[in-house]
C-alpha cells in the first residue's frame, strides 16, 4: 500500500472548504456577468436546493450567458431548448426508436437529459410540452411507456419567459407554476453597468482584471454534497414560525391588513412554504453563514411567492399585484 502524501481533511474542514468554493463560484459568475446580482444569486440558490428557476426578462439581458457560465463553472453538461408551438413532448424527453439492426426499440434520450437545461420561451410551446417539462422537473425522471429514466443528480431547469410576447403564447397553468422554486424578474442594467458590459466586450474585462484564469473547484459531486450541507443550515424556531405564518397569510391576507380583504383567489401552497425555508437556507450558505437571518427570508419571499398567488379581478381593479401584496404582508409581519 502506498503512503498517502497528505491527510484527508476532517469532514468539518471539507464542508467549510466546499462552502468557500461555492462562495467563490458566485464571485466567478460576477466576473462574467455585470450586475444582475439577483439572477446570479437565484441561480446558485436553485443549484444548492435542487430547485428550478423561471426567469422573466426582456431579450438580451444575459439570461443565456449567465446560465451557460454557471454550467461551465460547475463542469456541468448544458443544453438549450427553444420552445416553439410545433414542439412535441418527445422532442424534449426523448422516446423509443426502432433499431432495425437490433430488431427492437431503444430509448433515445432527449435534451432534458443534461445537468443544466435552459428552456427558452417556455410559454411558446403547447400545454402538453410544458407538462412534460414540469413533470420531469418535479419527478426528476422521465417516463416513456412502462419505463422510467432518471435525470442527472444535478438536474436544474432555467425556463425563460419574455414579458412582451403575449400573442401566440400559452400561459403556464397556475397549478404548474408551483413547481418552480423561484420566479425571478430581471431588468436592464444601470448606465454604469452597461458601459462596463461594453468595455468587457471590447476586451478590458470587469474592472480591467485579466490575469490567470480562475479555478472552478465545484463539480457535480460537490454540488450534491453542498445540497446536503445546506439542509442543515440552522433555521431558528422563530423564523420557522414566521415562514409558516407568512405563507398562511397569503391565503387570508386580511388577517394582517384589513385592506387586503377579498383580493386573493388562491394563496401559496405548503410546497411554497418549504421552498421559502430551503431557499433561505441556501442563500445563507451562499453568504457564508451556517444560520438563516430574517433578511434571507425577506429577500427571497417575493421570488418564492409571486408566481404562486392567484389574485382576483378586484385586486386588478384596485391596482394590487402579487408583488405589492407580498410587500404589504412582509411589512405587517414578523420580519422587521
Ligand atoms: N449584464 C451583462 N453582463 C455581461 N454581458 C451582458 C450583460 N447583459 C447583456 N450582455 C451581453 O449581451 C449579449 C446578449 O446576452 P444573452 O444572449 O445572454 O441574452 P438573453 O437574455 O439570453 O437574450 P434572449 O432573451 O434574446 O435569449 C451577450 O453578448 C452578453 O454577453
Ligand atoms: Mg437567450
Amino acid at each position: 500500500m502506498t503512503e498517502s502524501l497528505c491527510e484527508t481533511p476532517a469532514p468539518r474542514q471539507q464542508a467549510a472548504q466546499r462552502q468557500a468554493d461555492i462562495v467563490a463560484l458566485r464571485a466567478l459568475l460576477a466576473r462574467r456577468i455585470v450586475g444582475q446580482q439577483r439572477l446570479l444569486d437565484r441561480m446558485v440558490v436553485a443549484l444548492l436546493t435542487g430547485g428550478h428557476l423561471l426567469v422573466e426578462g426582456l431579450p438580451g439581458l444575459a439570461k443565456t450567458t449567465a446560465v451557460k457560465a454557471l454550467a461551465q463553472a460547475v463542469h456541468a453538461s448544458f443544453q438549450r431548448v427553444q420552445f416553439t408551438p410545433d414542439l412535441l413532448p418527445g422532442d424534449i424527453t426523448g422516446g423509443d426508436v426502432f433499431v432495425p439492426a437490433e430488431g427492437r426499440s431503444r430509448f433515445v434520450r432527449g435534451p432534458l437529459f443534461h445537468d443544466i437545461v435552459l428552456a427558452d420561451e417556455i410559454n411558446r410551446a403547447p400545454a402538453k410540452v410544458q407538462s412534460a417539462l414540469l413533470e420531469a422537473m418535479q419527478e426528476r425522471q422521465v417516463t416513456v411507456g412502462a419505463s422510467t429514466y432518471a435525470l442527472p443528480g444535478m438536474f436544474l431547469v432555467m425556463a425563460t419567459q419574455n414579458p412582451l410576447e403575449q400573442s401566440g403564447t400559452y400561459p403556464l397553468p397556475e397549478a404548474q407554476l408551483d413547481r418552480f422554486l423561484l420566479h425571478v424578474v430581471i431588468d436592464y442594467p444601470s448606465a454604469e453597468q452597461e458601459r462596463t458590459i461594453l468595455d468587457m466586450d471590447l476586451g478590458a474585462g470587469i474592472g480591467g482584471a485579466a490575469g490567470e484564469p480562475p479555478v472552478c473547484a465545484v463539480d457535480a459531486d460537490a454540488v450534491l454534497q453542498a445540497r446536503e450541507e445546506v439542509r442543515s443550515v440552522h433555521l431558528a424556531d422563530s423564523l420557522r414560525q414566521a415562514i409558516v405564518d407568512l405563507v398562511r397569510a397569503t391565503r387570508a391576507p386580511e388577517q394582517r391588513d384589513p385592506e387586503l380583504a377579498g383580493l386573493v383567489a388562491a394563496g401559496a401552497s405548503p410546497r411554497a412554504m418549504l421552498a421559502l425555508a430551503h431557499s433561505a437556507q441556501a442563500l445563507a450558505y451562499l453568504r457564508g453563514r451556517d444560520y438563516v437571518i430574517p433578511d434571507d427570508i425577506v429577500e427571497l419571499a417575493a421570488d418564492v411567492l409571486r408566481h404562486r398567488l392567484v389574485l382576483n379581478l378586484e385586486a386588478e381593479l384596485r391596482g394590487v399585484d402579487a408583488d405589492s401584496l407580498i410587500g404589504r404582508l412582509l411589512g405587517a409581519g414578523a420580519f422587521d
